[in-house]
């Protein structure tokens, strides 16, 4: 098999870049819900001399307070509220960061937007489809910024994919597998937040495939999902013998694995698996399948939402079948965090669109809940999404 030189060339035009933006007023930011993923926001944020903390809400009493003073914060500058609720109704602000677990990001967002706030809303969008449309419906009417916590999105290695495949490289894509897994990763680092039913309301579909939805979705323009059959268990999280935590197997209340046969709008199929736990190193390599070229992007053991190596491009070139490695892609020493942060205060400052848009996420969304209702049902549903 021939190997090509020069095909590379073909996708070494610039790089979208995350550019500050300058501005002379301090932007007011709150963050609603103190767990683990608030510090990666609040020290982002940080980072940023045009932005200021201001206040923070969290439902358990005195963790927000705690969780600022170990940050090394001084506690009596800022304001903390028992909830989203009443942060929003005595604050004055420009943006908020939702960092709640997943049942109540709907709720806090659409009081947010409702309140004429810009909102960062961490990833997944919420937990159904519903909540989606009333979360795009509140961004409407309030014609703020909303912007989805994909940090991945700024990786230069998920940038080639898309640049790949909206090159013309691989021809029309028909078919597409994705997803990831990880032998045993069920997550619980604080607590049970990811793994109860009133908390986290998806598991491993929620949580990781998320992600593995939008390095696809993205690259190929978020076609609309039209119908899925989709498939999730529980038995890793379920199992005394297999849990990570024992004690967490009475109220483990979410799918460890799921699996999903989409169509998407223009004739293209979408094969997705993903997996917190399960007897397997990976479900596989995400694949691309064009009428002109295919791409491999390679997985990673334990499934973290990154390019796991080189990524492959087979296509015909003279009549010969060649395959064309892309290297690995480093950010230039940039964070990836940082970018996901800065392009939404930036869209703030400048009232420039959403760097990750909820009309591109709802279609996430749409697959997420499409199948965690098949599965429920049992059979292939018809995904409808009305007018926003
Ligand atoms: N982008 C990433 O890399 C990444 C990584 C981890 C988690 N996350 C996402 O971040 C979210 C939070 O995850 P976590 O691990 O920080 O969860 P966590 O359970 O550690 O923290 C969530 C906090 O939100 C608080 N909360 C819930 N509802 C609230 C409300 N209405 N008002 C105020 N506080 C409220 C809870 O009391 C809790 O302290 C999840 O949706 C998760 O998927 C994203």
């Amino acid at each position: 098999m021939a190997s090509s030189t020069g095909i590379l060339d073909k996708f070494k035009e610039t790089q979208e870049e995350v550019k500050e933006v300058k501005s002379d007023r301090k932007l007011k930011v709150a963050i609603i819900g103190c767990g683990w993923i608030a510090e990666a926001h609040v020290k982002s944020y940080i980072k940023c001399p045009d932005v200021e903390i201001v206040a923070a809400a969290d439902l358990i009493p005195g963790k927000a307070e705690a969780f600022f003073d170990g940050l090394g914060f001084d506690t009596e500058k800022l304001r903390f509220y028992p909830s989203h609720k009443e942060l929003l109704d005595t604050e004055e602000l420009d943006a908020v960061s939702v960092c709640t677990y997943n049942a109540t990001h709907a709720e806090c967002t659409i009081y947010a937007l409702e309140k004429g706030v810009n909102v960062l809303l961490e990833k997944p969008m919420c937990v159904t489809l519903q909540e989606a449309i009333e979360i795009c419906r509140a961004e409407k009417k309030s014609g703020k910024v909303l912007s989805i916590g994909f940090q991945p999105r700024f990786d230069e290695n998920m940038k080639m994919i898309k640049k790949i495949v909206q090159s013309g490289e691989l021809g029309e894509v028909y078919y597409i597998q994705t997803g990831g897994g990880r032998r045993r990763g069920i997550p619980t680092p604080f607590g049970t937040s990811f793994i109860e039913k009133e908390t986290a309301g998806l598991g491993a579909l929620g949580d990781i495939g998320c992600y593995s939805l939008d390095v696809v979705m993205n690259a190929v323009g978020y076609p609309k999902p039209l119908t899925v059959t989709g498939y999730k268990s529980d038995f890793f999280g379920k199992s005394p013998k297999y849990s990570n935590k024992p004690e967490y197997v009475d109220i483990f209340g979410v799918d460890d694995f799921a699996a999903g046969f989409v169509r998407l709008e223009g004739g293209i199929i979408l094969d997705f698996r993903i997996a917190w736990a399960m007897h397997m190193d990976t479900p596989g390599d995400s694949l691309i399948f064009g009428k002109e070229g295919g791409l491999r992007i390679p997985s990673t053991d334990c499934w973290n939402g990154s390019v796991g190596g080189p990524m492959k491009i087979y296509h015909d070139v003279a009549g010969e079948q060649v395959e064309t490695t892309i290297p690995i892609l480093n950010n230039g020493g940039k964070d990836l965090f940082d970018m996901k942060i800065r392009s939404f205060l930036d869209a703030v400052i400048t009232g420039s669109p959403s760097p990750v848009p909820s009309s591109q996420i709802i279609y996430n969304q749409a697959i997420l809940d499409g199948i965690a209702r098949s599965a429920e049902l049992g059979k292939e549903i018809e995904i409808e999404i009305p007018e926003i």
